[in-house]
C-alpha cells in the first residue's frame, strides 16, 4: 500500500511540473463542437451541406461557391486581402476562415450572424459576393441542377427550402475542426515544440495577450475595441458608439496559414499582424526576438486540415445548365 502511495505522489509531481510550463487556460482544442438543437448533425446533412459549399449554382455567374473564398485546399480563405466576387467585384473585408468556425460565439467579424446558420444564407444573396437574386431563385437554381431528392431524404417532404441550404452547410462547417496541432500533441505530451516557441508561448501569457487570445481556442470569443482603420465594426451594425472599431478576438488556430490579417486584411504578415496588436492593444513595443518568438509559438497552432473528399454533384445527364451573367 506504500509503494502505491509513493508512485501515485511521484506521478502526481511528474505530471504538475510538466504541466506548469504551460501557461494557466491554454490546452487542447476540443473535438466535439456545439450543436443547436433544430439542426442536429447527420452523415446525409452533412454530405448535402458539403455539396451545397461547392456548388457554384448557388451564384448567379454559375461560378462562385463558398469554396471560391474559402478554399478547403487552402485552409479555408483564399489569402487576398479582399476576395473576389460577382463580377469581379471585390468586398471591403477579409475572409476569414470556416475551419473551427463552429466554435465562434458569432459569426462575421462584427458578429452580426449569430449561428453558422444565419451566416451561410448571407452570401448566395450578397451583390458583391454570390449575387443571386433572392432566396426563390436560389432554391429554383437547386432544383435545376438536381437537388430535389437529397433535400427530401435529408428534411422530408417539403425539405427544399431557403433555411434547410442553410442548416446543411451549417452541418457541414461544424465538421470542419483541425485537430493535433503540433502544440496540442506538446500539452498532451506526446511531442515536442521548438524552445522559440516556448518562449513565445511565455511571453504572450507574461504580457497578456491571453487576455483576449485565452483558452483553448485562443480567443475569450468576445467583442472587444480594435482602434485600427477605418472600419467601424459591430457600430456599423448597431449604430451605437461603445461599438465603435469592436471586433470578434481572432482564435489564433490556423492562424500562420491565414494570411493577410485583420478585418481589412491590412497585415500582409504574421510578425507585422503581432507587433501591430502589441501596439494597439497592449501599448508595448516587442523586440524583434519577441515578435519572431511568438510566431514560432503561432505556427505550433497549425492543425490538420480535415481531409474533405471532392462531393459529386446532382446534374442533369445530356442538358446544359444555362445560367446567364
Ligand atoms: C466572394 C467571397 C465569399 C464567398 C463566395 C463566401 N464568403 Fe464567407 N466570408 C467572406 C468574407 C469577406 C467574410 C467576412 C465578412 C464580414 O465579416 O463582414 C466571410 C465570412 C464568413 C464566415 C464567418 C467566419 C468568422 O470567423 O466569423 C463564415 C462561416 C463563412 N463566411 C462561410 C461562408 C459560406 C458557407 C459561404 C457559401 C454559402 C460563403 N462563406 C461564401 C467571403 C466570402
Ligand atoms: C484587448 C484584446 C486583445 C489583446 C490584448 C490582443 N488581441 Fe489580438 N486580436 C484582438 C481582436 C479584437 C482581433 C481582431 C482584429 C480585427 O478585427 O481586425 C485580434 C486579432 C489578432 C490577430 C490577427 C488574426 C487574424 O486572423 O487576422 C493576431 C495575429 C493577434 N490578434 C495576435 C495578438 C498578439 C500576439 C497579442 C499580444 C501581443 C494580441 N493579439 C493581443 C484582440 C486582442
Amino acid at each position: 500500500m506504500k509503494k502505491l502511495w509513493v508512485f501515485m505522489a511521484v506521478v502526481f509531481f511528474a505530471g504538475n511540473a510538466w504541466a506548469n510550463d504551460i501557461p494557466e487556460g491554454m490546452g487542447v482544442l476540443p473535438t466535439a463542437v456545439p450543436v443547436p438543437a433544430d439542426n442536429p448533425m447527420s452523415a446525409a446533412k452533412v454530405e448535402l451541406g458539403k455539396k451545397l459549399y461547392f456548388e457554384p449554382a448557388l451564384s448567379k455567374s454559375g461560378h462562385f461557391s463558398c469554396n471560391s473564398c474559402h478554399n478547403m485546399a487552402t485552409w479555408g480563405v483564399d489569402n487576398q486581402r479582399f476576395s473576389i466576387g460577382h463580377k469581379w467585384q471585390r468586398g471591403g473585408r477579409n475572409a476569414p476562415t470556416v475551419l473551427n468556425s463552429a466554435f465562434w460565439s458569432k459569426q462575421f467579424w462584427d458578429g452580426r450572424a449569430p449561428l453558422l446558420e444565419d451566416q451561410a444564407k448571407g452570401p448566395p444573396l450578397n451583390p458583391v459576393e454570390m449575387a443571386i437574386d433572392s432566396e426563390t431563385a436560389a432554391v429554383a437554381r437547386l432544383k435545376d441542377a438536381g437537388y430535389a431528392s437529397e433535400f427530401q431524404a435529408v428534411f422530408g417532404k417539403n425539405g427544399m427550402s431557403f433555411d434547410n441550404m442553410a442548416k446543411a452547410i451549417a452541418a457541414f462547417e461544424r465538421t470542419l475542426i483541425t485537430p493535433n496541432a503540433p502544440f496540442d500533441l506538446y500539452v498532451q505530451g506526446k511531442g515536442d515544440i521548438s524552445a522559440a516557441a516556448k518562449r513565445g508561448m511565455k511571453k504572450v501569457a507574461d504580457i497578456g495577450c491571453t487576455s483576449c487570445h485565452s483558452g483553448v481556442l485562443f480567443t475569450s470569443n468576445d467583442f472587444v475595441a480594435f482602434k485600427y482603420g477605418k472600419d467601424e465594426g459591430l457600430k456599423s451594425v448597431t449604430g451605437k458608439a461603445e461599438d465603435d472599431h469592436v471586433f470578434r478576438v481572432q482564435s489564433w488556430r490556423n492562424v500562420a496559414m491565414t494570411a493577410p490579417y485583420f478585418h481589412d486584411g491590412s497585415a500582409a504578415t504574421l510578425q507585422e499582424a503581432v507587433k501591430t496588436m502589441a501596439k494597439v492593444q497592449l501599448d508595448t513595443t516587442l523586440s524583434n526576438q519577441d515578435v519572431n518568438d511568438i510566431v514560432a509559438f503561432l505556427e505550433t497552432l497549425t492543425g490538420e486540415l480535415p481531409k474533405v473528399t471532392l462531393p459529386q454533384l446532382p446534374r442533369p445527364q445530356g442538358h446544359a445548365l444555362d445560367w446567364k451573367e
